[in-house]
Protein backbone atom coordinates (compact mmCIF):
# COMPACT_ATOMS: atom_id res chain seq x y z
CA UNK A 1 0.00 0.00 0.00
CA UNK A 2 2.71 2.50 0.64
CA UNK A 3 5.46 3.70 -1.42
CA UNK A 4 9.17 2.50 -0.06
CA UNK A 5 10.58 5.41 1.19
CA UNK A 6 13.13 6.65 3.40
CA UNK A 7 13.33 9.36 5.64
CA UNK A 8 15.32 10.30 8.00
CA UNK A 9 17.44 14.12 10.09
CA UNK A 10 20.39 15.42 11.51
CA UNK A 11 20.13 18.27 14.00
CA UNK A 12 22.44 20.91 12.92
CA UNK A 13 23.08 21.49 16.51
CA UNK A 14 26.92 21.17 15.97
CA UNK A 15 29.64 20.18 13.65
CA UNK A 16 29.27 16.91 12.95
CA UNK A 17 31.11 13.75 14.40
CA UNK A 18 32.42 10.82 12.95
CA UNK A 19 29.45 9.00 15.31
CA UNK A 20 26.89 10.60 12.93
CA UNK A 21 28.75 9.88 9.98
CA UNK A 22 29.06 6.23 10.33
CA UNK A 23 25.57 5.60 12.31
CA UNK A 24 23.49 8.01 9.62
CA UNK A 25 25.13 9.73 6.56
CA UNK A 26 26.80 7.23 5.03
CA UNK A 27 23.94 4.85 5.35
CA UNK A 28 21.96 7.36 3.49
CA UNK A 29 24.41 7.21 0.83
CA UNK A 30 23.98 3.56 0.43
CA UNK A 31 19.96 3.46 0.48
CA UNK A 32 19.69 6.11 -2.03
CA UNK A 33 19.22 4.07 -5.57
CA UNK A 34 16.32 2.60 -7.21
CA UNK A 35 14.81 1.03 -4.28
CA UNK A 36 13.88 3.96 -2.26
CA UNK A 37 12.55 7.40 -2.72
CA UNK A 38 15.10 8.92 -0.18
CA UNK A 39 14.61 12.13 2.23
CA UNK A 40 16.76 13.96 3.69
CA UNK A 41 16.29 16.84 6.43
CA UNK A 42 18.29 19.12 8.58
CA UNK A 43 16.07 19.08 11.78
CA UNK A 44 16.51 22.94 12.87
CA UNK A 45 13.36 22.68 14.66
CA UNK A 46 14.45 19.69 16.96
CA UNK A 47 17.89 21.85 17.52
CA UNK A 48 16.16 24.59 19.24
CA UNK A 49 14.68 22.16 21.68
CA UNK A 50 18.07 22.99 23.86
CA UNK A 51 19.49 26.66 23.13
CA UNK A 52 21.40 27.34 20.14
CA UNK A 53 22.73 30.66 19.41
CA UNK A 54 20.96 32.11 16.00
CA UNK A 55 23.74 32.77 13.85
CA UNK A 56 25.69 29.11 14.77
CA UNK A 57 22.40 27.69 13.86
CA UNK A 58 22.90 29.30 10.64
CA UNK A 59 26.16 28.40 10.19
CA UNK A 60 25.07 24.76 11.30
CA UNK A 61 22.53 24.52 9.02
CA UNK A 62 24.38 25.14 5.95
CA UNK A 63 27.32 23.11 7.55
CA UNK A 64 25.18 19.62 7.30
CA UNK A 65 23.87 20.39 4.04
CA UNK A 66 27.22 20.69 2.84
CA UNK A 67 28.08 17.62 4.74
CA UNK A 68 25.11 15.62 3.13
CA UNK A 69 26.54 16.64 -0.21
CA UNK A 70 30.34 16.26 0.08
CA UNK A 71 29.44 12.74 1.72
CA UNK A 72 27.52 11.80 -1.31
CA UNK A 73 23.87 12.70 -0.70
CA UNK A 74 22.79 13.94 -4.51
CA UNK A 75 20.61 16.71 -4.08
CA UNK A 76 18.99 16.04 -7.57
CA UNK A 77 18.36 12.25 -6.59
CA UNK A 78 17.45 12.58 -2.58
CA UNK A 79 15.26 15.42 -1.13
CA UNK A 80 17.26 17.65 1.00
CA UNK A 81 15.78 20.14 2.98
CA UNK A 82 15.73 22.14 6.10
CA UNK A 83 12.48 21.09 8.54
CA UNK A 84 11.47 24.78 9.15
CA UNK A 85 11.22 25.94 5.42
CA UNK A 86 8.29 23.03 5.05
CA UNK A 87 5.56 23.91 7.66
CA UNK A 88 3.87 20.64 7.52
CA UNK A 89 5.99 19.20 9.79
CA UNK A 90 4.93 21.39 12.60
CA UNK A 91 1.05 21.14 11.81
CA UNK A 92 1.32 17.55 12.01
CA UNK A 93 3.69 17.43 14.54
CA UNK A 94 0.63 19.57 16.86
CA UNK A 95 -1.64 16.62 15.59
CA UNK A 96 0.37 14.24 17.30
CA UNK A 97 0.99 15.78 20.69
CA UNK A 98 -2.89 15.35 20.72
CA UNK A 99 -2.29 11.60 19.98
CA UNK A 100 0.93 10.74 21.86
CA UNK A 101 0.26 9.74 25.77
CA UNK A 102 2.28 11.90 28.63
CA UNK A 103 3.29 8.39 29.88
CA UNK A 104 4.82 7.68 26.45
CA UNK A 105 7.14 10.27 26.40
CA UNK A 106 8.18 10.50 30.07
CA UNK A 107 9.82 7.02 29.20
CA UNK A 108 11.98 8.20 26.83
CA UNK A 109 15.17 7.88 27.74
CA UNK A 110 16.48 10.74 25.80
CA UNK A 111 14.01 13.31 27.57
CA UNK A 112 15.17 11.31 30.63
CA UNK A 113 19.32 12.06 30.12
CA UNK A 114 18.76 15.52 28.20
CA UNK A 115 16.68 17.25 30.52
CA UNK A 116 18.83 15.93 33.26
CA UNK A 117 17.98 16.30 37.39
CA UNK A 118 15.82 19.95 36.84
CA UNK A 119 12.94 18.58 34.08
CA UNK A 120 11.32 22.05 35.63
CA UNK A 121 13.28 24.38 33.44
CA UNK A 122 13.74 22.06 30.35
CA UNK A 123 11.87 22.98 27.43
CA UNK A 124 8.18 22.06 26.52
CA UNK A 125 9.85 21.56 23.23
CA UNK A 126 12.12 19.05 24.10
CA UNK A 127 10.21 16.93 25.85
CA UNK A 128 7.29 16.42 23.03
CA UNK A 129 10.35 16.38 20.54
CA UNK A 130 9.73 12.37 19.84
CA UNK A 131 6.08 13.55 18.96
CA UNK A 132 7.43 15.91 16.36
CA UNK A 133 10.00 13.13 15.18
CA UNK A 134 7.09 11.13 14.15
CA UNK A 135 5.43 14.18 12.33
CA UNK A 136 8.75 14.36 10.68
CA UNK A 137 8.64 10.87 9.03
CA UNK A 138 5.20 10.50 8.49
CA UNK A 139 4.61 13.95 7.09
CA UNK A 140 6.02 11.81 3.98
CA UNK A 141 4.30 8.45 4.74
CA UNK A 142 8.03 6.91 4.93
CA UNK A 143 8.39 3.44 4.84
CA UNK A 144 11.97 3.00 6.43
CA UNK A 145 14.22 5.57 8.98
CA UNK A 146 17.77 4.25 8.75
CA UNK A 147 19.27 5.81 12.30
CA UNK A 148 21.78 4.94 15.17
CA UNK A 149 20.77 3.04 18.02
CA UNK A 150 20.11 6.04 19.66
CA UNK A 151 16.98 6.72 18.27
CA UNK A 152 15.66 3.22 18.65
CA UNK A 153 12.82 3.81 21.44
CA UNK A 154 12.23 7.02 19.42
CA UNK A 155 11.24 4.85 16.51
CA UNK A 156 9.33 2.69 18.60
CA UNK A 157 6.80 5.60 19.48
CA UNK A 158 6.92 6.59 16.07
CA UNK A 159 5.17 3.18 15.57
CA UNK A 160 2.93 3.39 18.36
CA UNK A 161 1.87 7.05 17.39
CA UNK A 162 1.07 5.90 13.78
CA UNK A 163 -1.35 2.87 15.13
CA UNK A 164 -2.90 4.77 17.85
CA UNK A 165 -3.98 7.74 14.92
CA UNK A 166 -5.28 4.97 12.91
CA UNK A 167 -6.74 2.94 15.96
CA UNK A 168 -9.05 6.53 17.44
CA UNK A 169 -10.22 7.55 13.67
CA UNK A 170 -10.55 3.87 12.12
CA UNK A 171 -8.31 4.34 9.17
CA UNK A 172 -5.56 2.94 7.33
CA UNK A 173 -3.73 6.21 6.97
CA UNK A 174 0.13 5.88 8.80
CA UNK A 175 2.33 3.33 7.68
CA UNK A 176 4.36 1.81 10.79
CA UNK A 177 7.73 2.65 10.21
CA UNK A 178 10.62 -0.03 9.88
CA UNK A 179 13.66 1.42 11.43
CA UNK A 180 16.50 0.29 9.75
CA UNK A 181 19.32 0.13 12.52
CA UNK A 182 22.58 -1.71 10.28
CA UNK A 183 25.79 -2.01 10.00
CA UNK A 184 28.82 -2.45 12.30
CA UNK A 185 28.73 1.25 13.58
CA UNK A 186 25.45 1.70 15.03
CA UNK A 187 26.29 3.32 18.32
CA UNK A 188 29.70 5.11 18.22
CA UNK A 189 31.42 5.76 21.63
CA UNK A 190 33.69 8.57 23.11
CA UNK A 191 37.13 7.95 22.64
CA UNK A 192 37.62 8.67 26.14
CA UNK A 193 34.42 7.31 28.12
CA UNK A 194 33.18 4.30 26.43
CA UNK A 195 30.14 4.38 28.31
CA UNK A 196 29.25 7.45 26.45
CA UNK A 197 27.94 7.94 23.00
CA UNK A 198 30.14 10.16 20.42
CA UNK A 199 27.60 13.38 20.13
CA UNK A 200 28.19 16.76 18.25
CA UNK A 201 26.01 18.41 21.17
CA UNK A 202 28.62 17.05 23.87
CA UNK A 203 30.87 19.98 23.07
CA UNK A 204 32.84 19.19 27.00
CA UNK A 205 34.04 15.90 24.97
CA UNK A 206 37.71 16.94 23.03
CA UNK A 207 38.12 13.15 22.39
CA UNK A 208 35.39 13.07 19.26
CA UNK A 209 36.21 13.41 15.90
CA UNK A 210 34.72 15.92 13.51
CA UNK A 211 34.13 15.40 10.27
CA UNK A 212 36.07 18.79 9.62
CA UNK A 213 39.13 17.65 11.43
CA UNK A 214 42.06 17.90 9.53
CA UNK A 215 44.42 14.46 9.25
CA UNK A 216 46.87 15.49 12.28
CA UNK A 217 43.62 15.97 14.89
CA UNK A 218 42.12 12.48 13.42
CA UNK A 219 45.42 10.78 14.38
CA UNK A 220 45.99 12.27 17.13
CA UNK A 221 42.62 11.74 18.27
CA UNK A 222 42.30 7.93 17.90
CA UNK A 223 46.35 7.84 19.40
CA UNK A 224 45.24 9.51 22.70
CA UNK A 225 41.97 6.88 22.36
CA UNK A 226 41.47 4.90 25.38
CA UNK A 227 42.20 1.22 25.26
CA UNK A 228 43.19 -1.35 27.04
CA UNK A 229 46.75 -3.41 27.54
CA UNK A 230 45.68 -6.50 25.52
CA UNK A 231 46.33 -7.61 22.14
CA UNK A 232 43.83 -7.77 19.60
CA UNK A 233 41.98 -11.02 19.12
CA UNK A 234 40.91 -12.77 16.19
CA UNK A 235 37.45 -13.79 17.04
CA UNK A 236 34.57 -11.61 17.77
CA UNK A 237 33.88 -13.37 21.62
CA UNK A 238 37.71 -11.95 22.33
CA UNK A 239 35.73 -8.43 22.62
CA UNK A 240 32.98 -9.36 25.02
CA UNK A 241 33.92 -7.21 28.20
CA UNK A 242 36.26 -4.93 26.03
CA UNK A 243 34.25 -2.09 24.79
CA UNK A 244 37.04 0.25 24.33
CA UNK A 245 38.53 -2.49 21.70
CA UNK A 246 34.96 -3.18 20.34
CA UNK A 247 34.29 0.78 19.71
CA UNK A 248 37.73 0.71 17.74
CA UNK A 249 36.94 -2.59 15.65
CA UNK A 250 33.75 -1.05 15.07
CA UNK A 251 34.81 2.12 13.35
CA UNK A 252 37.48 0.36 11.41
CA UNK A 253 34.72 -1.96 10.34
CA UNK A 254 32.42 0.71 9.46
CA UNK A 255 35.13 2.86 7.48
CA UNK A 256 36.15 -0.42 5.47
CA UNK A 257 33.22 -1.84 4.67
CA UNK A 258 33.62 -4.67 6.27
CA UNK A 259 32.40 -6.57 8.75
CA UNK A 260 33.80 -7.13 12.79
CA UNK A 261 34.80 -10.62 11.82
CA UNK A 262 37.15 -9.48 8.55
CA UNK A 263 38.85 -6.86 10.36
CA UNK A 264 39.57 -9.41 13.29
CA UNK A 265 40.86 -11.81 11.12
CA UNK A 266 43.29 -9.28 9.27
CA UNK A 267 44.30 -7.36 12.22
CA UNK A 268 43.94 -10.03 15.32
CA UNK A 269 47.22 -10.73 17.31
CA UNK A 270 48.29 -6.90 16.72
CA UNK A 271 49.04 -4.68 19.79
CA UNK A 272 47.18 -1.19 19.50
CA UNK A 273 50.59 0.47 18.64
CA UNK A 274 50.18 -1.25 15.40
CA UNK A 275 46.26 -1.24 14.99
CA UNK A 276 45.83 2.89 16.07
CA UNK A 277 47.77 4.27 13.40
CA UNK A 278 46.18 1.62 10.32
CA UNK A 279 42.84 3.02 11.79
CA UNK A 280 44.44 6.60 11.47
CA UNK A 281 44.94 6.26 8.21
CA UNK A 282 42.19 4.75 7.07
CA UNK A 283 39.65 7.55 8.95
CA UNK A 284 42.01 10.09 7.26
CA UNK A 285 41.72 8.64 3.99
CA UNK A 286 37.76 8.57 3.92
CA UNK A 287 37.36 11.57 5.65
CA UNK A 288 39.56 14.09 4.12
CA UNK A 289 38.36 14.17 0.81
CA UNK A 290 34.46 14.98 2.34
CA UNK A 291 36.20 17.46 4.43
CA UNK A 292 37.65 19.47 1.41
CA UNK A 293 34.35 19.18 -0.40
CA UNK A 294 32.31 20.61 2.41
CA UNK A 295 34.58 23.58 2.60
CA UNK A 296 34.61 24.01 -0.96
CA UNK A 297 30.64 24.10 -0.51
CA UNK A 298 30.63 26.63 1.92
CA UNK A 299 32.20 29.56 -0.25
CA UNK A 300 29.20 29.49 -1.96
CA UNK A 301 26.38 29.87 0.80
CA UNK A 302 23.77 31.38 -2.17
CA UNK A 303 23.97 27.97 -3.78
CA UNK A 304 23.48 25.93 -0.56
CA UNK A 305 20.30 28.19 0.10
CA UNK A 306 19.15 27.47 -3.24
CA UNK A 307 19.61 23.79 -2.93
CA UNK A 308 18.00 23.96 0.62
CA UNK A 309 14.65 25.58 -0.56
CA UNK A 310 14.45 23.61 -4.08
CA UNK A 311 14.11 20.29 -1.37
CA UNK A 312 11.61 22.22 0.59
CA UNK A 313 9.50 22.90 -2.57
CA UNK A 314 9.94 19.05 -3.61
CA UNK A 315 9.23 17.54 0.08
CA UNK A 316 5.86 20.09 0.28
CA UNK A 317 5.00 18.84 -3.06
CA UNK A 318 4.41 14.98 -0.90
CA UNK A 319 3.90 16.54 2.59
CA UNK A 320 1.22 19.46 1.65
CA UNK A 321 -1.52 16.82 0.71
CA UNK A 322 -0.90 14.19 3.28
CA UNK A 323 -1.50 17.31 6.07
CA UNK A 324 -4.78 17.56 4.16
CA UNK A 325 -5.66 14.46 4.44
CA UNK A 326 -4.92 13.94 7.77
CA UNK A 327 -7.15 17.12 8.60
CA UNK A 328 -9.78 16.28 6.77
CA UNK A 329 -9.65 12.62 8.57
CA UNK A 330 -9.55 14.74 12.32
CA UNK A 331 -12.46 16.82 11.12
CA UNK A 332 -11.18 19.96 10.37
P1 LIG B 1 23.96 14.05 17.90
O1 LIG B 1 23.53 13.19 19.04
O2 LIG B 1 25.38 13.80 17.48
O3 LIG B 1 23.64 15.51 18.11
P2 LIG B 1 21.60 13.74 16.18
O4 LIG B 1 20.71 13.64 17.38
O5 LIG B 1 21.43 14.92 15.28
O6 LIG B 1 23.14 13.60 16.61
O7 LIG B 1 21.43 12.41 15.33
C1 LIG B 1 21.67 12.33 13.95
C2 LIG B 1 21.83 10.90 13.52
O8 LIG B 1 23.14 10.45 13.90
C3 LIG B 1 20.85 9.94 14.19
O9 LIG B 1 20.47 8.96 13.24
C4 LIG B 1 21.66 9.30 15.28
O10 LIG B 1 21.19 8.02 15.62
C5 LIG B 1 23.03 9.25 14.63
N1 LIG B 1 24.09 9.24 15.63
C6 LIG B 1 24.38 10.25 16.50
N2 LIG B 1 25.43 9.92 17.27
C7 LIG B 1 25.81 8.66 16.89
C8 LIG B 1 26.84 7.77 17.32
N3 LIG B 1 27.67 8.11 18.28
N4 LIG B 1 26.95 6.57 16.70
C9 LIG B 1 26.09 6.22 15.69
N5 LIG B 1 25.10 7.02 15.25
C10 LIG B 1 24.95 8.23 15.83
NA1 LIG C 1 20.78 12.19 19.13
Amino acid sequence: KFTPRVFSGIQPSGGLTLGNYLGAIKRFVDMQGPKFATIYCMVDLHAITVWQDPAALRRNTRELCAGFIASGIDPEQSILFNQSQVPEHAQLGWIFNCVARMGWMQRMTQWKDKAGKNQQNASLGLFAYPSLMAADILIYHATHVPVGEDQKQHLELTRDIAIKFNNDFGVDFFPVTEPVIEGAATRVMSLRDGTKKMSKSDPSDMSRINMTDDADAIAQKIRKAKTDPDALPSEIEGLEGRPDARNLVNIYAALADQSVEQVLAEVGGKQFREFKPMLAELAVSKLSPISSEMARLMNDQAEIDRILARGAERARVIAEPILRQTYDIVGM
